[in-house]
């Protein structure tokens, strides 16, 4: 094996990266105001359901794959299945998720934007009109929010063209457990507001009249977007583990961090939606203008909003630092010494392709494409088109293309186990995303 392919030192070093691709907007920003628009509790249980049934069966399908093929996105699929077309899909991974980061990129730089507001002391004092203005006059800002972009995606680069693993392990260690405290300090807050409890109501308390195809395509590809899962992000960083280490605890341990912070995350936003007067469904604005509201409620909060923003960003980072690393590892290959140069090109071409994402908010905001905006057109064509297509095409490479002896030995778990999963990625998974997607496609 070369020396120079990047490798994680230890399995905790591979955990903090998978579970730091997986932990960021997904769960803290999309999870809120996607369960906001959806009628909360019940997209909340199909958003678990589809976590554990559908995405955790092929998260272990991609760390399957990347571990034994010890390859990028694409050259994994070339060497575990010569000549066939199955390379495709990696293919396709590689375009989703340039997608997904040209719009990521564009949140990432809102938090930057938030972060300096909250530097500055900007962010407090508000009555609840403030708040929903800063939002609605930063993201209509042109010059701010490209600026911001540029920064996010300049700082994002930067990471990747050094390699992947310098820095995850020292970071991630007291990012994800301080990320965790402040979630439970912010929703112990949020809880104790008068009228809290609606919010908790509409998380947990079942409106049925929200059960439609619709809510469950939404749900699948939130857990897919959030546990990063049918882009290859995964198959990418598991080919950077030593063989020798096992996949399957590491898995679990990322659906259920995701699961819980996503929750928890809920828990924060939800109760002071209510009980501070706001509307659940207002879009992707809603962490942004209900998170500093609830800072205000806390003793120190302007200090704290502080530190909360950083915490916000690393996660955000580790995240956007996946993507990117998607893409730039198919075009390195083994010619290490090109990796700072595809950063570079793919970061800024990245960038460029998400100034539109940046300026459907404001000139762009009449733009429309099937009567969506281009921001939130691209962010539904990822997440419910081509991550549920990638994993359809992971799921099906791992059930029907290895032989069960390959697929025992690698996962290498108890027999009930074992079948539990094989069933999933033979069936459920398939079955499901074929069902989700053509419905919603003629509906
Ligand atoms: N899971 C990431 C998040 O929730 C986004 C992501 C998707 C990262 C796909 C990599 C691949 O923020």
């Amino acid at each position: 094996m070369s020396s120079n392919r990047d490798q994680f030192t230890s399995k905790l070093g591979f955990i903090l990266a998978a579970a730091g691709s997986a932990i960021g907007l997904g769960a803290i920003w999309k999870f809120p105001y996607t369960a906001g628009t959806n009628g909360g509790s019940v997209f909340i249980l199909l958003f678990i359901l589809c976590t554990l049934l559908i995405g955790l069966p092929i998260l272990m399908s991609e760390f399957l794959i990347g571990r034994r093929a010890q390859a990028d996105a694409v050259s994994a699929f070339k060497k575990e299945a010569p000549n066939k077309p199955w390379f495709l899909a990696g293919w396709l991974g590689v375009l989703v998720s340039a997608l997904i980061l040209s719009f990521y990129g564009v949140v990432g730089g809102w938090i930057l934007s938030y972060l300096f507001r909250a530097v500055t002391f900007q962010l407090d004092g508000g009555t609840e009109e403030h708040y929903g203005a800063l939002f609605s006059d930063l993201i209509s800002n042109p010059v701010e929010v490209i600026f911001a972009q540029a920064l996010f995606m300049f700082i994002t680069i930067f990471i990747v063209q050094g390699g992947i693993k310098g820095g995850i392990e020292r970071a991630g260690k007291w990012m994800m457990p301080a990320l965790f405290i402040f979630f439970i300090l912010l929703a112990i807050r949020s809880l104790t507001l008068d009228g809290a409890i609606e919010g908790v109501k509409f998380m947990f308390v079942p409106d049925w009249s929200y059960f439609n195809m619709e809510t469950l395509l939404n749900a699948l590809g939130l857990a897919f977007f959030s546990l990063s899962v049918g882009v290859g992000a995964m198959i990418t960083y598991a080919s950077y583990l030593p063989k020798t280490e096992t996949i399957t605890s590491s898995a679990f341990n990322v659906a259920w961090m995701n699961i819980a912070i996503s929750i928890l995350a809920g828990l924060v936003i939800f109760p002071a939606v209510f009980a501070l007067g706001y509307s659940p469904a207002q879009g992707p604005g809603l962490v942004f203008i209900i998170l500093p509201a609830v800072f205000e409620q806390i003793p120190l909060g302007s200090v704290l909003v502080i530190v909360f923003f950083v915490l916000l960003l690393f996660a955000t980072l580790t995240s956007s630092m996946s993507l990117l690393e998607i893409t730039v590892s198919v075009f390195v290959k083994d010619n290490y010494a090109s990796r700072r140069k595809y950063a570079w090109i793919v970061g800024i071409v990245i960038f460029i392709a998400g100034i539109p994402s940046a300026l459907s908010f404001g000139h762009w905001s009449d733009v429309s494409i099937m009567g969506k905006s281009i921001f939130d057109f691209i962010d539904y064509m990822t997440a419910n088109v081509g991550m549920p297509l990638g994993a359809l095409a992971f799921s099906l490479f791992v059930a029907y293309y290895y032989k069960t002896s390959i697929t025992q030995n690698e996962l290498n778990l108890p027999t009930p186990m074992y079948w539990i999963w094989r069933v999933a990625v033979c069936f459920v998974a398939p079955i499901a995303i074929i069902i989700i997607s053509v419905y919603n496609l003629f509906a």
